[in-house]
């Protein structure tokens, strides 16, 4: 069963995004990778603003916590990859072992939101951007806010949890401070939830969200959830899957299974920079949309989207 195919049950399956839909009747769902990620150094504004411009959506966060308690857009639960953390705070690494070797670790938790609004987040990327900052979650909401919609992941809540934070409830209160904690609380900016841990999609639930979910799923154990006692199981609390493109290119026939029991499907991740042994990013993406009927896909090129009538 294929969004390009609509059927009651997938009418259903997408009633909470329905806003988006109208624009073009069950068409293709586009997901800006950590904004347009490709072109703008990833889950900064400009990234955002650049995905909306692109066309995207919805605009994807990935939410870590500061050690005041703000919740913020980045992939890493550490500073060092994206940031200047090195130069400007070079004395509160951690040293750890990875692989053998020791590595020094500037762990978001252990900054505050004003000291992380010193780094640039720019540079690393281009230098054209130099200067662009970490952006609050809050940010970047106001910066997608009625042109497209929020994806936001809920990063390592284990994590944070052993930090004293609770993730779930920090989403919750800021999407219930913006008013957009129920579905079509806002028809121009639907909100979808995406984590890789089940537990966390489950409290959100248990705090009396109604949104759309996503479990993500990654290669190696997790594969279990593609199994069809695994789906039916996430089908208990959430309204989608978020597999890797791999495991859906080795085993086509899980979008069908995932429908059948009113799962979406939604892939990840395209990008132009390794386009899967395609000759280029927007031939995979069209694969895996037209082909084996996935509903939706985060790229980091969102301009290369393959769009359909
Ligand atoms: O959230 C979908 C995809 O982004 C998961 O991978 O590591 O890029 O967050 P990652
Ligand atoms: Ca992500």
């Amino acid at each position: 069963m294929s969004l390009s195919h609509p059927t009651r049950r997938s009418v259903v399956r997408w009633a909470a995004v329905a806003p988006l839909m109208a624009r073009g009747a069950q068409r293709k769902i586009l997901i800006a990778h950590r904004g347009a990620s490709a072109y703008a150094p990833e889950n900064t504004l400009p990234a955002y603003r650049l995905a909306i411009e692109q066309g995207a959506d919805f605009v994807e966060q990935d939410l870590q916590i500061t050690r005041d308690g703000v919740l913020v857009c980045l992939h890493d639960v550490t500073l060092e990859r994206t940031t200047d953390v090195a130069r400007v705070f070079p004395d509160r690494a951690r040293t750890e072992s990875a692989g053998g070797q020791s590595v020094r670790r500037w762990p978001v938790v252990e900054f505050t939101m004003e000291e992380i609004q010193r780094l640039d987040a720019g540079s690393w990327f281009d230098e054209r951007f130099r200067g662009t900052r970490i952006p609050s979650w809050q940010q970047a909401i106001d910066a997608i806010r009625g042109k497209a919609g929020l994806y936001p992941e809920l990063k390592a809540p284990e994590l944070y949890e052993r930090h004293g934070f609770r993730m779930e409830e920090l989403v919750w209160e800021t999407l219930r401070r913006n008013r957009l904690h129920e579905p079509g609380a806002d028809p121009k900016t639907p909100v979808i939830l995406q984590s890789f841990s089940a537990e966390a999609l489950k409290r959100m639930r248990a705090l009396g969200c109604k949104l759309p979910m996503t479990m993500l799923v990654r290669r190696g154990e997790q594969r279990r959830w593609l199994t069809p006692e695994g789906l039916r199981e996430i089908k208990s609390f959430a309204t989608g899957i978020g597999p890797d493109k791999t495991l859906i290119r080795e085993d086509p026939g899980v979008v069908a299974r995932a429908h059948e029991v009113g799962l979406t499907v939604t892939a990840y991740t395209f990008r132009s920079a390794d386009p899967g042994g395609f000759p280029d990013v927007r031939a995979e993406m069209a694969h895996y949309l037209y082909k084996l009927g996935v509903d939706a896909l985060f790229t980091d090129n969102p301009d290369q989207f393959p769009r359909r009538p």
